[in-house]
Parts: C-alpha cells; sequence; structure tokens
C-alpha cells in the first residue's frame, strides 16, 4: 500500500483555494465564499469527504449549469415560527446558510425556528450549520436528503439516502457540542479507498447487488444503514422532514448527485432551531452542558481507550490538532485546487457512486 502525499495548508489558505477555483468556474464571490468556508470547515475538522475533494464536482456541476448561478431566492414566512427559504437550485451551501440566519431570527424572536430548504444544491457537511446557531446561544438540529444509495432494512434494492442528522448545543466556557452523522454505517468514500487498495471491508458496512452483506469492496451496490433497523428509521425520518415535509421528491425519487449534472438537484433541508431562554435558564443550561461532559471525561474508559469522549469531540480534537499543524490534503487535490483546470466530463453521468461504466 502506497501512503499518499499529501500537503500541509491553514484553514484561509484552503479557504482561498478553493474560492478561487469556484470562481473560476462561474460561481458569484459570495456564494463562492460561503461554500469555500463550509468546505475548508469541514477540512479542518477531518471530515476529508466533505471538504476540498469535492471541488473537482462542484466546479463541474457549476460549470455545467447544474447550480442555478443567479438564483432567485426568496423567504417565505409560513407563520409566526416557520418558513420555507426558495433556493431556486442555488448552490445548497450558501442557501442553508441564508436559511439558516432566518431560522436563527426566527428562534430569537419566538423561542424556536424551523425553516425549511427548498430545491437546493448538495450542502456539504452539516456540522457547519449547526455549530453556528449554537455559538448565538441556540440548540439546532439539521437534517437533509441525500442520494438514494442505502438499502432499506431488510431490502435488496436502495431506496432512502445516507441522510445526515447534525445537532449542536451551547456551553457555557467551552466551544458547543457538535455532533454529525450520516445515517449510514460508512460512507461510499471508504468504500472506493479499499477498492483502491484491494483491501476487504467488514462486512456490515454494504451489500452486494443481491442485497446479500458483503466484504468485497468491487461487490459493493448499495450501503447500509446504522443499527440495522433504527438507522433504517432515522433515515427515513429524515427524509420525510426535509424532503415530504416541503413538498420535494422523497426516497428513491430523490437526485443522484451525477446522473445529470447539467440540472438542478431539487434537495431538501431542515433547520429546526430552539431558543433554550423560553424553556429554562440559560445560563443554568450551558452549565449543565460543561457538566455532563465533564463528567462524561471523568467516567472510567474502557479497556483500549484513554478518555470518554462527548458524542462529537473526535472531530473537535482534530480540528485543534490541525490548527497547529496544518490541514493534511491529499496532493494530487491541491495540485487541482491550485491549477487552471475546471473539468467538463469527468462527473456528468456517473453512476450513483460517481463512476464512469
Ligand atoms: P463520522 O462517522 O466521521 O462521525 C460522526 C460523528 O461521530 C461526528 O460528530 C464525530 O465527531 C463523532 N465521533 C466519531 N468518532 C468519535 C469518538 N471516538 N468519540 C466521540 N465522537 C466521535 O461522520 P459521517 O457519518 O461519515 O458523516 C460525515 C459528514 O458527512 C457529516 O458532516 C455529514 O453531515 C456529512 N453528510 C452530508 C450529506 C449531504 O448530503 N449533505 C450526506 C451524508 C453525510
Amino acid at each position: 500500500m502506497t501512503e499518499l502525499e499529501m500537503v500541509r495548508v491553514t484553514e484561509k489558505e484552503l479557504h482561498d483555494l478553493i474560492q478561487n477555483k469556484l470562481e473560476k468556474a462561474g460561481l458569484a464571490t459570495a456564494h463562492a465564499d460561503v461554500v469555500a468556508d463550509t468546505l475548508a470547515f469541514a477540512d479542518a475538522r477531518g471530515i476529508h469527504s466533505h471538504g476540498a475533494v469535492r471541488v473537482d464536482y462542484y466546479a463541474e456541476r457549476i460549470a455545467k449549469g447544474g447550480s442555478n448561478l443567479t438564483p432567485d431566492f426568496k423567504f417565505n414566512q409560513t407563520g409566526p415560527s416557520t418558513g420555507v427559504f426558495e433556493a431556486d437550485n442555488g448552490v445548497g451551501h450558501f442557501a442553508a446558510n441564508e436559511a439558516l440566519k432566518e431560522a436563527i431570527r426566527l428562534a430569537k424572536e419566538t423561542g424556536i425556528g424551523v425553516v425549511g430548504v427548498h430545491q437546493m444544491g448538495h450542502s456539504g457537511a452539516l456540522a457547519y450549520f449547526v455549530k453556528q446557531a449554537a455559538e448565538q446561544d441556540m440548540i439546532a438540529l439539521s437534517v437533509c436528503q441525500s442520494d438514494p444509495m442505502v438499502v432499506p432494512f431488510g431490502g435488496s434494492e436502495p431506496y432512502f439516502g445516507t441522510n445526515p442528522i447534525a445537532f449542536a448545543a451551547p456551553r457555557k466556557n467551552h466551544t458547543p457540542i457538535v455532533f454529525d452523522m450520516a445515517t449510514t454505517v460508512q460512507a461510499w468514500g471508504k468504500i472506493l479507498d479499499a477498492r483502491s487498495r484491494n483491501v476487504e471491508i467488514p462486512n456490515t458496512w454494504a451489500v452486494d447487488g443481491a442485497g446479500n452483506p458483503t466484504t468485497n469492496p468491487h461487490e459493493v451496490k448499495a450501503l447500509l444503514p446504522i443499527a440495522g433497523p433504527k438507522g433504517y428509521g432515522l433515515m427515513m425520518m429524515v427524509d420525510i422532514l426535509s424532503g415530504s415535509l416541503l413538498g420535494l421528491p422523497f426516497g428513491k425519487h430523490v437526485s443522484s448527485m451525477y446522473t445529470d449534472i447539467t440540472a438542478g438537484r431539487n434537495l431538501g433541508q431542515l433547520h429546526m432551531i430552539i431558543n433554550p431562554s423560553y424553556f429554562t435558564d440559560l445560563e443554568t443550561f450551558k452549565e449543565n452542558i460543561d457538566q455532563m461532559v465533564s463528567e462524561l471525561h471523568a467516567g472510567k474508559p474502557a479497556a483500549d481507550f484513554e478518555q470518554v469522549l462527548y458524542p462529537g469531540e473526535l472531530s473537535e480534537m482534530t480540528a485543534e490538532k490541525y490548527q497547529k499543524e496544518g490541514i493534511p490534503i491529499v496532493k494530487e487535490i491541491y495540485d487541482y485546487l491550485i491549477s487552471d483546470t475546471i473539468h467538463f466530463d469527468k462527473y456528468d453521468k456517473a453512476n450513483a457512486f460517481g463512476e464512469k461504466e
């Protein structure tokens, strides 16, 4: 197995390289800035599956018209605490970020803000959104639709997507708690990695074309939900909240990332923002979260563990480490970012997993 050559960058350097590339592909500066911020944030926390690795694909999509470059954004407030943000198939990261501002505003004014993002592109790592809300003393839950590539529990054909759930809550003396996960055991990227290295995968990750668990990464046709029927239930919940609730295509009708890169994706996302001060004393709430974390840290670790971490803490620890050491980016990706290249036929009409057949 050959080690990948890496380049170390700061979050700001990475942001600027990504923004520059997206602008070169045709994206407006304000939009490119937020997409770059989201992707650099992901890499800076070790979520490399949703960082710079995606720029090549986004740039092709932008260049080929699959993201609306001049979206007609509209926020329709539908009740005291609710609204729908019409994203008009603009880039998802920017649209979701604009919608988040409305949801936070509603939660500050009314105690709760629930805002759906209607017809958006892919929005990346959801931690980016919930963390911002928690930094403003809000509790945040965000869910979104994703490409159908997961078999139902007991099924052999894909139906739901990897439908992620992100949660954040403020703390008194520390950065907020942020927990953010796909509802599949593993991301597709991990299968690709095993393929490239020709190594077996655990039989809990994915299934072959007949729906049977497989250890052969080359036979994988679909992914498995976390914890069997429970993860399956969670991905259904996410799809209902961010798809059906917004009148969008649902389940297997959700668009695939690569099927047609020249058309908008019509995806949905839902931000649910809760203002703790409408339920309890805010400062006590934040102190209690700090106490919870301290108690978890003080718990006796299991064999082979150094310390009990709170859910999501690993990403925070990675962020601190990379801040000191620099963020490792695969050299091939770095070379692409500093080049003038924009691909036009690398991803279009690929299969659900981004492979040309
Ligand atoms: P993951 O499995 O790497 O981590 C999931 C969560 O568990 C993170 O909050 C992480 O900090 C935490 N964690 C992991 N190990 C831990 C430990 N030892 N102790 C404490 N906490 C620990 O993440 P996953 O499921 O691969 O998702 C990656 C990203 O993909 C997420 O940001 C998600 O939002 C994004 N995503 C986006 C989609 C989209 O369509 N926009 C679709 C699917 C995922």
